[in-house]
């Protein structure tokens, strides 16, 4: 099949990549080699502000493996089980503020070389593994609504809520909950060793310096074993965590089963809380919109462990408001348990106050174009 290069502000839907299409600054694969460009996917490249030129070929007759899981899963015809989710308690509210700040204080204080302990940060993951333990939804509202915005620090806790409720629907044993909730608040500690000309550049990483940011993994692995106590589970989790499944990945460039299955939790963790968040150089993907950046990455992350993130993450969380591709503004009223990008949706008549429902399991030509946070 014929190859071309061309420009990616050239890419229109029905292209075939030939190559993985990459978000400079973090290095994360937006789309895997082999995926079909779409209207959102163009969207997400937009919002990437991807530049420079791919490899593009054209055909129809491939259908990806993107296109072909997210379709599964639409057509999953589940009963739909309303998930509702009260205010958020004052008490999940204090541990995510409480979380961020014991982060906060750790990454300070390693950076300036202080002494650290792990008493504070493992407390904090206890207490978080515990919660996610009586019931993840509560934190997964937390993450979702971002509510920190200091992306070094919001992105440890928001891993490690992500990366906890993952281990919980895998039904890891509450020990191990905790464990893998301390990896996903220590992941990225090594950055403090990284100059922070890089860490912070807004621009595209030269090749030198995306070099030296690969480093973080080590310097995170040498800075967290130092500690007593620390599993080699844990271990293996923070120094494994950019590897992907097809060996693209780094320090080890380990492929499938060499990555340790913590590892993989974790890196489904950090990619999605990567693309969903606003940076300095580019607007957050909605979360909808993340999963299928996911599913595009199938290839790169265990496509397993991906399955069940997807099927259980709280993308539209019970009364948030969202706009519809049909320009109508509603509520999400309910969720479907395996379906949770799909949810039933209220929407008021603005003259009438008539009220009706959108099952967007129902409406696969309606989508979800934006969320309202007030
Ligand atoms: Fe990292």
């Amino acid at each position: 099949m014929k190859v071309i290069s061309i420009c990616i502000d050239q890419l229109k839907p029905g292209m075939i990549l030939a190559e993985d299409l990459r978000d400079s600054p973090t290095g994360i694969v937006l789309l895997s080699s082999g995926s079909k460009i779409t209207e959102k996917t163009l969207r997400a490249i937009e919002q990437f502000n991807v530049q420079g030129r791919c490899l593009v070929y054209f055909a129809d007759q491939n259908r990806t493996f993107t296109e072909s899981s997210l379709k599964k899963i639409r057509q999953e015809k589940n009963k739909q089980i309303p998930v509702r989710i009260g205010k958020i308690n004052l008490q999940a509210k204090k541990l995510y503020k409480d979380t961020y700040k014991t982060v906060k204080d750790f990454y300070n204080k390693s950076s300036m070389n202080k002494t650290v302990d792990l008493y504070e940060i493992n407390k904090a993951a206890e207490s978080i593994a515990a919660e996610i333990t009586r019931s993840p939804q509560v934190l997964l509202q937390l993450a979702f609504l971002k509510t920190i915005d200091d992306y070094t620090f919001s992105h440890a806790v928001h891993v490690s809520i992500y990366v906890t409720a993952l281990a919980k629907y895998i039904n890891f044993p509450a020990k191990q909950l905790h464990e893998i909730c301390l990896a996903g608040l220590l992941h990225d500690v090594g950055k403090v060793d990284i100059p922070l000309h890089i860490v912070n550049k807004p621009e595209k990483l030269s090749d030198e310096e995306f070099e030296v940011m690969k480093e973080h993994v080590r310097y995170s692995f040498n800075r967290v074993r130092d500690f007593s106590g620390v599993s080699k589970d844990m271990l293996n989790a923070i120094l494994q965590h950019h590897e992907r499944m097809d060996g693209s990945g780094y320090l080890e460039k380990l492929k499938g089963s060499e990555i340790h299955h913590w590892a993989r939790l974790l890196a489904i963790a950090d990619v999605y809380d990567a693309i969903t968040t606003d940076r300095v150089y580019r607007n957050a993907l909605l979360p909808h919109e993340g999963a299928e950046i996911l599913m595009s990455n199938s290839g790169k992350l265990d496509i397993q462990y991906l399955n069940i993130f997807i099927r259980n993450m709280i993308f539209y969380p019970v009364g948030c408001k969202v706009v519809l591709s049909t320009g109508e503004i509603g509520t999400v009223i309910s969720l479907h348990r395996n379906m949770p990008l799909r949810p039933l949706v209220q929407i008021v008549d603005k003259d009438s106050k008539k009220t009706h429902t959108i099952n967007l399991v129902n409406n696969l030509t309606t989508f979800i174009t934006d969320i309202i946070k007030e």
